[in-house]
């Protein structure tokens, strides 16, 4: 249960309430949509009266950072303006590096493709396809997948809303509720996400500097019954950006073959590294999905990826493609299969390789190599915090210093991460000159270390 920490005897007992809200969700501690304790469960624990906590629910309500529903309680709300901004995303002076998002100043011109698409008989577009995606579409999703370096075959591809939604179907085809999927320590919070909506259990996995450490996989086949498969994204890891080299590849899939678990290898950020090891599809083809989305090397919002499935399981999968979203929008699929086909997706993620490279290097300079994780083409970088710093403290400091970041909280699927750290999204600022203020306030920070005036509230 949600329990924050309250001065019961300050005469602003609302406003408190709110603002824990506020930095708990800012922390990573409360997530969009988690439940938040009853009116009189939060009084109780507290010790205050029902009628302020009602108040204070009545008041984060309104302004939208928690929804209240009849009969079911109040939750956490999710991303949308009204939510950003009662956060703090709204308030202009904010740099906001929580969000991935993917440099939409570079994005390909959408208007140009449309005109085109509107010159030419288009109507076919308008009707039903079948749930992988129709042929034409597959097989730029396969010129795509081997630009990834993944052998496969046209017939092994279906076409997902996102990885996201990748996710979700290919989890759905492997386990089932109760059974249990392995991730790695910090991992994408996405996955916990259609974990939850499944009832799939996920144990965390140990990683050092080559990512999953394969004794702790072992130990955990051994430990767990049911483990159905291991979700990994082996190249420019989110959020450490930890890259897993070939060698240590070659003995967790070894491990996954012996024990017959799948590997959901999600690679979304692959295309951005100049190093790209042996894919886990290639390794290990008759047990492993490959996720290659659009979102991050091309743009966001065409909601396109294309998924490299082991052959004895696409039945299945085409089976949950069709009670998810029976097959992607064709409009959506025409457009990505122009952009692969004609350059436009190539010459996209070089563009925005380019730039993240000169973000990447701007956040090395400004914070200190010691203390940052980062591939050279990512959008985001991880700091590791120093001993001093509890994630909680520089979290609500960065944003007190109107810079907001994510921590390991966000990332992590048990209560006690060994890995303290924040996580900085170079691509959500709107330009060089934001991200550089934004990058200077936290380098002094870390240089002056937490200030001593962290009271309660
Ligand atoms: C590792 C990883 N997988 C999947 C996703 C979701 O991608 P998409 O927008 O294609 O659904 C993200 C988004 O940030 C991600 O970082």
């Amino acid at each position: 249960m949600w329990k924050p920490i309250i001065n019961r005897h300050t005469p602003h007992k609302i406003k408190a309430i709110i603002n824990a809200l506020k930095k708990d969700i800012c922390s990573g501690h409360l997530a969009s949509g988690e439940r938040l304790p009853t009116q009189t469960e939060l009084a109780n624990c507290l010790g205050i009266a029902k009628s302020t906590v009602a108040r204070a629910y009545q008041e984060a309500n309104s302004v939208g950072l928690i929804k209240t529903i009849v009969g079911s309680g109040s939750f956490v709300s999710g991303e949308g303006d009204q939510f950003l901004s009662a956060v703090g995303g709204g308030n202009l002076g904010l740099l906001d590096l929580r969000v991935d998002y993917p440099l939409y100043d570079f994005d390909p011109s959408l208007s140009e493709t449309l005109s085109q698409i509107a010159l030419e008989d288009s109507q076919h577009l308008l009707t039903y396809q079948e749930h992988a995606g129709r042929e034409e579409f597959r097989n730029a999703g396969l010129k795509w997948l081997q630009l990834n370096g993944v052998d496969c075959s046209v017939d092994d591809i279906v076409i997902t809303s996102g990885a996201q939604h990748a996710i979700t179907v290919c989890l759905s085809s492997i386990a089932k509720a109760g059974q249990t999927v392995l991730v790695e320590e910090l991992t994408y919070p996405g996955i916990k996400e259609s974990a939850e909506m499944l009832g799939i259990n996920l144990i965390s996995l140990s990683m050092d500097e080559n990512g999953i450490i394969p004794q702790a996989l072992l130990n955990a086949l051994y430990d767990n019954e049911n483990v159905k498969a291991l979700y990994t994204s082996p190249t420019v890891q989110n959020p450490t950006t930890i890259l897993t080299p070939t060698e240590r590849r070659v003995e967790i899939a070894d491990i996954c073959q012996k024990h017959g678990i799948y590997i959901l290898e999600d690679d979304i950020y692959r295309l951005f590294s100049d190093v790209r090891p042996e894919p886990y599809a290639n390794l290990l083809p008759e047990l492993t999905f490959f996720i290659a989305s659009f979102s991050k090397v091309v743009c966001g919002g065409l909601r396109i990826a294309y998924v490299r499935v082991p052959s004895a399981v696409l039945k299945i999968v085409r089976r949950r493609l069709l009670a998810t979203h029976w097959a992607l929008p064709p409009l959506m699929a025409e457009i990505a299969t122009r952009w692969v086909n004609n350059g436009t997706a190539s010459s996209t993620l070089l563009t925005k390789k380019e730039e993240a490279g000169k973000r990447q290097k701007l956040a090395k300079k400004i914070i200190g190599q010691k203390l940052i994780l980062g591939n050279l083409s990512s959008f985001y970088v991880w700091i590791k915090l120093p001993a001093e710093w509890s994630t909680e403290v520089f979290i609500s400091e960065a944003f007190n210093n109107n810079v907001a970041v994510l921590g390991n909280g966000t990332f992590s699927v048990s209560s006690n991460s060994s890995k303290p750290g924040v996580r900085l999204c170079l691509g959500a600022a709107p330009n060089i000159a934001a991200l550089e203020a934004g990058l200077l306030k936290l380098a002094e920070m870390l240089k002056d270390g937490p200030s001593a005036a962290m009271g309660v509230i």
